[in-house]
């Protein structure tokens, strides 16, 4: 089965076989049929480098149902399957005046891949929302439910990500949502990105209105995996020690950081566009020129074209900061 449509940087893979379940009986179906088979997992394709074809069993799980529960006046929950598209989810709940997903609007990809990666965009991380993540473990095919505080969410990352990578099969989300109209000022995160301003003297900040915001600033930024295929970030933002980040902001009075409990948060677009990388291209692959951070494929690129320019970022910001950057999207399959 063909993958190139299947994965947002438009990487050139197949898939041996591709099995698309519909709820938790035909997961369970397919992974017992599997045999001894690799085993992969797609969602959107929105975080990932095909670095080539996928031997054995490919499941896309396209559960699509979305519940919503009210627990009290001020709280309501959703339940949402894991193929459901993130944003449609986001759209849907702000519509409905519901606070809490706003920030995280304009996010590729599909709901199941948002606890994996532990999504975050404008001060708001997935973490923070999670009330509980249904999966269905591939050793034994039986259904587990983690509570937040389960889940080992640390930024971009989590438990399904790291240490038991490739042990679950999510399935279902449930998230904690509060009534939006109502929302004080102070409940909304516009502390981030410019936020605030562009909000700034037009009447309530509703959900909606931060979700108009958040879509106008990554529409600015970032490229349509659509017309330019991409992975969104391509790095982590690398986290510093202070005498480190004291040290560099000698040279560099313009270091672009923020302050994080280990040390300090450097803004990794800006390390690569003062290595020279921002809108440069190599070969079929280029960091854009709006966001040094993203990795484009300008046409035809393979994965060791993504690759290479990986590697010849990842060097010159080493030469030139001394600092390390670990790639954010997975690799499939993996090194
Ligand atoms: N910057 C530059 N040059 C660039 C890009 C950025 O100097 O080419 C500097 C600017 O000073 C800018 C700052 O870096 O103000 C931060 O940039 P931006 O607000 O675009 O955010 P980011 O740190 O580059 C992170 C997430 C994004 C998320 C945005 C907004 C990571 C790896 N990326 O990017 O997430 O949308 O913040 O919250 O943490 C993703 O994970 O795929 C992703 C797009």
């Amino acid at each position: 089965v063909d993958l190139s449509t299947a994965n947002t940087l438009a990487l050139p893979a197949r898939a041996e076989r591709l099995a698309r379940p519909a709820d938790v009986d035909e997961l369970a179906r397919v992974l017992t049929g599997r045999g001894a088979d690799p085993l992969f997992v797609l969602g959107g394709g929105s975080n990932l480098v095909l670095t080539g074809d996928l031997p054995g069993l490919t499941v896309m799980p396209v559960f699509d149902e979305v519940s919503y529960r009210q627990v009290d006046e001020g709280l309501a929950q959703v339940r949402v399957g894991a193929g459901v598209v993130w944003d449609r989810l986001v759209a849907d709940t702000v519509a409905a005046g519901w606070q809490g997903l706003e920030n995280l609007s304009w996010i590729p990809g599909n709901a199941g891949a948002a606890p994996f990666q532990n999504i975050g965009a404008y001060g708001v991380e997935l973490a923070e929302v999670v009330s509980t993540v249904e999966a269905v473990s591939v050793e034994d095919g039986s259904n587990i439910s983690f509570d937040a505080d389960q889940c080992e969410f640390a930024y971009r990352d989590s438990l399904f990500k790291s240490r038991c990578r490739g042990e679950f099969i999510i399935t279902h989300l449930t998230l904690n949502l509060r009534r939006g109209n109502a929302c004080r000022l102070d409940s909304f995160r516009l502390d981030y990105g410019g936020l605030a301003e562009r909000l700034a003297g037009d009447g309530p900040v509703t959900p909606a209105r931060v979700r108009e915001a958040v879509i106008a600033l990554r529409q600015s930024k970032l490229p349509d995996p659509a017309t330019l295929p991409n992975a969104g970030s391509f790095f982590k933002n690398p986290v510093v020690s202070l005498t480190h980040y004291q040290r560099l902001l000698e040279r560099y009075p313009d270091l672009v950081s923020f302050p994080v409990a280990e040390g300090r948060k450097l803004a990794a677009g800006w390390l690569i566009e003062r290595s020279g990388w921002k809108g440069r291209r190599l070969g079929p692959v280029g960091m854009h020129d709006q966001q040094a951070l993203v990795l484009v494929n300008h046409g035809g690129a393979t994965a060791v074209d993504v690759l290479s320019l990986a590697a010849a970022v990842r060097e010159d910001v080493r030469q030139r900061f001394g600092v390390e950057l670990e790639q954010e999207p997975v690799l499939m399959p993996g090194a």
